[in-house]
């Protein structure tokens, strides 16, 4: 069934439910109003007609019976509002009307004794319908009240005013088709509400799967729109952050593949040199062109070359590694401010070469927890970075031990990075500046893809602060053995 059909069902289902309900109510509810009107006004003629017709002798105080003329001057005018009533005396035998009427109903001449009892003890006693235990040809149903007159503390007479069933019942059908109508009309007015509402929300669920249809299509702009009313609108928030963060991945892969496009042409376009310069080299040697006193230099160059090859092969290799997990770091306790002049040692000509200069600043021994030649690996690679993009400046490291860590700084007076330029730095392949992709130092744009990996495998942290045509800070913290075995942070 289709899902509009399903949910006008339901709608409709607890519309009429809630109306049906309402009515059977209502309807035993005017049941007993009508009847208890019927009966109210009926006590009201039974009073009157005792207070009229009643004779008392004031002086010796007795009950002397009824005035016949006035109950027959009450009995015409009653009648016309098709209102009946007899009375009986004390020995409950009827003594009004005398004789048989042959126009109204039959009536039975004497009361059961149940309900004499009950009048006895100054009861009254209303009745639904009164069929008479002795009734004389009675087609005409009754509804009465039966109400005692007592004089001097005795049972005196009894009254019983009535009025023809049929009228009564006349009144309740009138009611019951008027609630008809309104049933009626409701179920319709029903039927259009639960149209409309089902329409409605069949309409918003229709716009979920026309975004989902273009999403399936790859078109990931699609955004809905969402007030927070209930849960369809809660659906479309949460798709659109599917979206948004399906374009967000989208781009990512885009961008990853446009880099990896980039570096596959840059690493061909670099292999070329050196593979052309080697080739050439074996050539000649094997043709004997190249002059004695210059083989060693050839070969020289020749490993160079090679050298630089592997480089950007095992880089690469040494990226994935870590970025699959595959590594195991030995980590222990050592002198980092050793390790860190050893680094200085080996930079020291390059930075000569740039014109900076490289000031080591650790007041004291620093220890640092940590895989010792990842550790070197890190600050050499961020070391090596200040000084290939620093020309005449000043590069300071510093070491200190913090809370439960180590933290180094290398800070350099260099070209520094734009606020876009230092997001992207952490991803492979990513070079600020293309056109130093020549550079004598770094040109795979992986060595900080790799530190960052190899700081987060430590449970540490790397941060850079950078302003362009100012310089950049790289901030490294390794936590130490307590911390890092307390709270393994997760790896980035
Ligand atoms: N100290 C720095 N000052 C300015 N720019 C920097 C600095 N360190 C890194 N960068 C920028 O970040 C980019 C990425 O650095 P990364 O070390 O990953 O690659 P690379 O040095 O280009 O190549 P390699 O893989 O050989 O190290 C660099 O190309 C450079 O644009
Ligand atoms: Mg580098």
């Amino acid at each position: 069934m289709k899902l509009i059909y399903q949910q006008m069902l339901a709608f409709f289902a607890v519309i009429m439910t809630t109306l049906l309900v309402v009515g059977l109510f209502f309807i035993q509810f005017t049941d007993k109003m009508v009847y208890e009107n019927t009966w109210d006004q009926l006590e009201g003629y039974a009073d009157s007609l005792m207070q009229q017709a009643m004779t008392v002798d004031k002086t010796t105080n007795t009950f002397n019976g009824f005035q016949v003329s006035m109950l027959s001057n009450s009995e015409a005018v009653l009648s016309h509002q098709k209102v009946h009533f007899a009375i009986f005396n004390d020995k409950n035998k009827m003594i009004y009307p005398i004789a048989e009427r042959n126009n109204g109903p039959a009536l039975a001449r004497t009361l059961k004794k149940a309900d004499w009892r009950k009048l006895k003890q100054g009861k009254r006693i209303y009745r639904k319908s009164d069929h008479g235990t002795n009734v004389l040809n009675n087609q005409q149903e009754m509804t009465d009240v039966l109400v005692p007159y007592f004089y001097g503390g005795e049972l005196k007479a009894v009254i019983s005013v009535g009025s023809l069933v049929s009228n009564v019942h006349a009144n309740i059908t009138k009611i019951e088709h008027n609630l008809f109508m309104a049933l009626l009309i409701s179920s319709v007015a029903a039927v259009v509400l639960s149209f409309l509402l089902a329409k409605y929300q069949i309409f918003r669920i229709n716009r979920l799967r026309g975004a989902a249809h273009k999403v399936a299509k790859g078109d990931f702009d699609v955004q809905l729109e969402a007030k927070h009313r209930d849960e369809l609108d809660d659906l479309a928030i949460d798709f659109n952050q599917m979206t948004t963060s399906l374009r967000e991945s989208q781009d990512e892969i885009k961008r990853q593949e446009e880099r990896r496009r980039q570096f596959m042409a840059d690493a061909a376009h670099e292999m070329r040199t050196p593979l052309t310069t080697i080739n050439g080299l074996l050539e000649g040697l094997q043709y004997n062109a190249i002059p004695e006193d210059m083989r060693g230099k050839s070969i020289a160059l020749m490993q160079n070359e090679t050298k630089r090859l592997i480089r950007i092969v095992n880089e690469n290799l040494d990226y994935e590694k870590i970025r699959t997990n595959q590594i195991s770091l030995s980590k222990r306790n050592f002198n980092g401010t050793e390790a860190l002049q050893n680094i200085v040692l080996q930079l020291t000509k390059k930075a000569h070469d740039a014109g900076d200069k490289l000031l080591l600043t650790p007041g004291a021994t620093v220890q640092v927890y940590a895989d010792y030649d990842r550790f070197v690996q890190v600050m050499f690679n961020v070391i090596q970075n200040a000084i290939q993009f620093t020309q005449q400046g000043t590069i300071t490291i510093t070491a200190k031990h913090g809370y439960h860590e180590t933290v180094f700084t290398v800070q350099d007076t260099g070209i520094g990075m734009s606020a876009d330029q230092v997001k992207n730095i952490w991803e492979r392949y990513y070079k600020a500046d293309p056109s130093r992709k020549n550079t004598k130092y770094g040109e795979s744009g992986l060595g900080l893809a790799i530190v960052h990996q190899l700081v987060h495998l430590h449970g540490g942290e790397i941060k850079v602060a950078s302003k362009e045509k100012v310089g950049t800070t790289f901030t490294i913290s390794f936590p130490d053995e307590v911390a890092s075995q307390e709270t393994p942070k997760e790896k980035g």
